[in-house]
């Protein structure tokens, strides 16, 4: 039986969706349904983690006092972070301009999803496979966003000391054992996107040795 067509958007391939998938940090103030939020969650829960153990934590946050509230460290730390940054090229300057807009516009992106994981669910796993056990689902959640027409940011803003975790833990309320990892900005795209830029990959593939 044919798949239900639920929208254009939504019936985008994979590739496509991998070949057009852009970071997004200007947003129209329009309200992301709940059940689009749960589908992107469920989506990112199908993701692999090692040895499945799943040790993902989502914090959703629309309310616009708590976003402003967040905001407050991580701008402060975000700040104090790029006047020490020198020597950086016109395309980085340009992409820590527009980061820092959509940072200082926090409160108005209709969505913030925290992502986390719980230390303890992880035992005695190593870094590597701690950290490689998060970043497969954030990536399905902003394809799936992506695929129904929806724009994300993934930042690390509020994901280490330096840049305002102990904070934002406080404000959300966060148990100790739970490490934030990076903060996506969700909502509707205020402008469309090109393709993103990237160098050919034939220069960094070896075939049978380096
Ligand atoms: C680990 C990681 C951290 C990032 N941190 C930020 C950030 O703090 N602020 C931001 O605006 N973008 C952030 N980005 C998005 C990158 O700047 C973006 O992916 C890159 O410039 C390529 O642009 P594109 O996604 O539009 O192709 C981050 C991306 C990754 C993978």
């Amino acid at each position: 039986m044919p798949a239900k067509r639920t929208g254009h958007k939504e019936s985008m391939s994979v590739l496509n969706a991998i070949h057009s998938l852009r970071s997004v940090r200007d947003f129209k103030p329009d309200k992301v349904p709940g059940e689009v939020i749960q589908k992107l969650l469920v989506a990112a829960s199908m993701a692999a983690s090692g040895s499945n153990t799943q040790p993902w934590e989502f914090i959703v946050v629309q309310n616009p006092i708590v976003k402003a509230r967040l905001k407050e460290p991580m701008l402060e730390r975000w700040l104090e972070r790029m006047r020490g940054a020198v020597g950086m090229s016109q395309q980085m300057r340009q992409t820590y301009d527009d980061a820092t807009v959509m940072l200082g516009n926090t409160e108005k992106v209709p969505v913030l999803i925290y992502c986390c994981l719980d230390l303890d669910r992880m035992g005695s796993k190593s870094e590597e496979v701690r950290y490689g056990s998060i970043y497969p689902a954030v990536q399905n959640l902003m394809l799936g966003a992506h695929a129904l027409g929806l724009g994300t940011c993934l930042t690390v803003h509020g994901s280490t000391s330096t840049r305002g975790e102990p904070e934002v833990k406080e404000i959300l309320g966060i148990p100790q054992n739970v490490k934030i990892v990076c903060l996506i900005y969700l909502g509707y795209p205020s402008k469309r996107s090109g393709r993103p830029k990237r160098k050919p990959i034939e220069r960094y593939v070896h075939y049978d040795k380096w």
